[in-house]
């Protein structure tokens, strides 16, 4: 029988029974996240990114269309506590909206336009609260990961928050959270230690496996030119999911499934599941 998601042998510092993942079928366990020797799931970046206004339900719904396995999207909090989805700390890039996201309630930052770049075709695209996208997400197959912004901002009790709303849609087994932020990692784990959590880094740490583990944390999302086949291999051999971002290119996008990348975070979740047809 297949061990609990948590029990397997790379995960040390796991130390609670946990009931849900014993309860789970193999196809979940193996779906989940890109383990084990299947193909390399892809997530979307922002939704999708390069097609459709980031972190917006148009840009969501976009990658369930097209076939992505996963989203990944980023989390702020709202002046009044609440968890919003968007990329910056300010609203200036991504909507017609000036300033902190942190100083606007939800109402407030309602009112903004988020479509950015795609404005013309999107003007009604809008900052999704992590509720509204969670409540979507509960009726779809997609997995999420959910990316913790609070490397600049503490955004105390944020953590908190979000492991309330996951619960409240039963979606722990659908989860993963990463942040820069690798306190708010182990506060998350300490939290809920059967949701996933994974380590983003940007530079060549040395076995970032072992790293990981020390913190609860089972995936490595790194920056693309971090992932090379040495660390693929290594971390294949480990058992340590690897999700580098952000592939956009068809040559990476090659390159990574070939060399049996767990998945990968991309702008172009269309274009990645071509290439992916294309290998198969
Ligand atoms: O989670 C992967 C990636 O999104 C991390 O960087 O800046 O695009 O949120 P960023
Ligand atoms: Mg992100």
């Amino acid at each position: 029988m297949t061990q609990p998601f948590h029990e397997q042998k790379n995960n040390q510092v796991s130390e609670q029974t946990n009931e849900q993942s014993s309860n789970k079928t193999n196809e979940q366990m193996n779906r989940q996240f890109g383990e084990g020797e299947q193909q390399t799931l892809i997530i979307a970046h922002r939704g999708s990114k390069g097609t459709h206004p980031e972190n917006t339900m148009v840009a969501f719904l976009e990658a369930l269309e097209v076939g992505a396995e996963g989203i990944e999207l980023d989390v702020h909090l709202s002046k009044d506590g609440i968890p919003v989805v968007i990329h910056d700390e300010t609203l200036e890039r991504t909507t017609n909206g000036k300033g902190w996201v942190k100083d606007y309630t939800v109402e407030e930052l309602k009112c903004f336009e988020a479509s950015a770049e795609f404005g013309a075709e999107h003007k009604e695209a809008t900052i999704p609260t992590l509720e509204e996208t969670l409540e979507w997400l509960a009726s779809t197959q997609l997995l999420l990961n959910i990316e913790l912004k609070n490397g600049l901002l503490p955004y105390p009790t944020m953590e908190e928050k979000i492991v309330e709303l996951v619960n409240k849609y039963s979606l722990e087994e659908r989860i993963i959270f990463s942040s820069f932020n690798h306190y708010s990692l182990v506060k998350l784990h300490q939290l809920q230690p059967e949701i996933e959590t994974a380590i983003l880094f940007m530079e060549g740490l040395y076995e970032p496996w072992n790293y990981a583990k020390s913190i609860g944390a089972k995936g490595l999302h790194c920056y693309l030119p971090v992932a090379q086949p040495l660390l693929l291999q290594r971390a294949r051999e480990e058992g340590t999911p690897v999700r580098p971002f952000t592939v956009n290119e068809e040559a990476h996008i090659r390159a990574l499934i070939q060399g049996g990348s767990s998945a990968i975070i991309t702008d172009f979740p269309e274009k990645a599941l071509q290439i992916r047809r294309s290998l198969a």
